[in-house]
């Protein structure tokens, strides 16, 4: 299971998402939609690490 806890992301003043939570669970099947430049990609650098969400964290269930 991957928890995503109160996670922000902000770029100088413009805040592009705010306190997000959410569980992915093992078995399902997830897509992110939004309009372009919604910050889809940035989300999912924060899932896979390749950035650092400006607050929150994730948890990651070993396996
Ligand atoms: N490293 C960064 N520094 C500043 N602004 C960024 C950075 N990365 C993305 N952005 C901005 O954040 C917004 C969301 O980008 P992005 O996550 O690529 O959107 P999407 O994938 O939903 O189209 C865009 O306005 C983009 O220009
Ligand atoms: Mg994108």
């Amino acid at each position: 299971m991957l928890s995503v806890n109160n996670v922000s992301v902000q770029f100088g003043k413009r805040i592009l998402f705010d306190d997000v939570n959410l569980k992915f669970v093992k078995g399902n099947c997830y897509g992110v939609i939004g309009a372009n430049g919604a910050g889809k990609s940035t989300f999912l650098k924060v899932l896979s690490g390749e950035i650092e969400s400006t607050r929150g964290n994730l948890e990651i269930t070993p396996g």
